[in-house]
């Protein structure tokens, strides 16, 4: 049996590479694993040879100490691999398939999944609705950023792809498929984005490009991006977009300037509590600012698509409130202007196969938006440190040689 790498959060801005156990078709405890998760059988599972697995902003809030994430976590949930080895309860799925995970973990039996709602699967996390791997209070699904991982209900979670040697070769747009190319389609699809929409995306991180791609592909006529990173926001203008740079002020100017009016018919959030406050503000801490600043420049019966991430429990969280997820927002504007909210985990199901469709068919090259950048497991640390200082790329882990 071969052995493990993987990729754990070690403590406030700290990760480290380790070795690991080589997964079994059961669910062992370790760091984060649910004590009601622990021995829970997985004939339904797959065992993956990791082909490519990013780093996310969402594993960032961990690493930063944002959570109450245990030292030792295995992380990873965006993952791409493999096949090879298959439970003796999955069917459809085979040795040697491409693969995508949904970073979402899904049943594929349960009230919600049966409605298309797999981010809110009802028996895979037992602390609560939706799980994802390598995640803090997701159940302790073990995270793929390591050589080989097992993923549950394999033939329902695995969207399969067509021909091996294509999808190797458009691997950095195909592993934005479990996680950031859904993501962002998601936000612009519940802000109502259609043709001719103009649209404000909060966030030029890589979940905010996807958005952006996203609201092209739906149609939008003038897609804004704001950040207060630079880097970011060139990004932003290189794939056709306009930016608003929030540390020089209010969003809601800039896109006067842009669009001769303030408001836009859709707004999306890609930021998430650690949101920054607007100009003069930009140096601090903030988590209602997109929130507010989006009910703000999001026209009377628009909507928010708000795949940004808001927390239970912050420990590094600004105020007492914050510490508890409870940000001060301005909801009667937004009740006024009847204005439509999606927060959650984007179930990514819903979406991949389409957009996989649009990437084998050069319809867009996700990876070249989002600047993918692929680097060894072993310098993972290195990727961490550069994306939590704001580089303008997106990571992508190489375990085993195939990128
Ligand atoms: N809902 C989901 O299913 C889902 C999936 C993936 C990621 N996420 C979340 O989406 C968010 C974005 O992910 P990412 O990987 O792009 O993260 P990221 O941290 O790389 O990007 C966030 C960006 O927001 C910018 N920012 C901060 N304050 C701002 C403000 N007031 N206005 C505009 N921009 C501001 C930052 O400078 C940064 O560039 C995170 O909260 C992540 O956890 C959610
Ligand atoms: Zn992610
Ligand atoms: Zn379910």
């Amino acid at each position: 049996m071969p052995g493990n790498r993987a990729v754990a959060y070690k403590g406030p801005g700290e990760v480290e590479v380790l070795d690991t156990p080589y997964p079994e078709f059961e669910l062992r405890d370790g760091p984060g694993v649910n004590p009601a998760n622990v021995g829970r059988k997985v004939p339904h599972g797959a065992i993956l040879r990791t082909v490519a697995t990013n780093i996310c902003g969402s594993d960032q809030h961990m690493v930063r100490g944002r959570t109450t994430a245990p030292a030792g976590l295995v992380l990873g949930h965006e993952i791409t691999g493999e096949v090879v080895e298959v439970g003796p309860g999955v069917e459809f799925i085979k040795v040697g398939d491409i693969v995508s995970v949904p970073f979402n973990i899904a049943c594929g039996r349960c009230k919600n999944c049966k409605e298309g709602k797999t981010g809110i699967c009802l028996n895979v996390n037992p602390e609560r609705p939706g799980s994802a791997y390598g995640y803090v209070d997701m159940g302790g699904w073990i995270g793929g950023q390591a050589e080989y991982v097992l993923v549950p209900y394999a033939d329902w979670n695995l969207l399969k792809f067509p021909d091996r040697d294509q999808a190797l070769e458009k691997i950095l747009d195909l592993t934005m498929l479990s996680d950031i190319f859904p993501t962002g389609f998601h936000g612009a699809v519940t802000a109502g984005v259609g043709p001719g929409s103009t649209v404000y995306i909060a966030g030029a991180g890589p979940v905010g490009i996807a958005a952006a791609v996203g609201a092209q592909l739906l149609g939008a006529a003038c897609v804004i991006v704001g950040d207060l990173n630079a880097e970011r926001l060139a990004q932003a203008t290189s794939i056709g977009c306009e930016t608003v740079d929030v540390s020089k002020g209010d969003p809601r100017d800039q896109i006067a300037e842009i669009l001769g009016t303030p408001e836009v018919d859709a707004g999306v959030d890609a930021v998430g509590f650690e949101a920054r406050g607007h100009g003069a503000d930009a140096s601090q801490e903030a988590p209602a600012t997109v929130l507010n600043s989006l009910m703000d420049v999001t026209a009377a019966g628009g909507a928010l698509g708000i795949p940004g991430l808001y927390v239970t429990g912050d420990p590094g969280g600004v105020d007492e409130a914050a510490k508890t997820g409870s940000l001060s927002l301005r909801l009667g504007l937004g009740w006024a202007k009847s204005l439509s909210l999606t927060t959650g985990q984007c179930p990514v199901m819903k979406y991949n196969h389409r957009l996989m469709q649009a990437i084998l068919n050069d319809k867009v090259q996700i990876g070249k938006a989002v600047n993918a950048t692929p680097i060894s497991l072993e310098d993972a640390p290195r990727g961490y440190a550069e994306f939590d200082g704001g580089a303008a790329k997106k990571y992508v882990l190489n375990p085993n040689g195939y990128l």
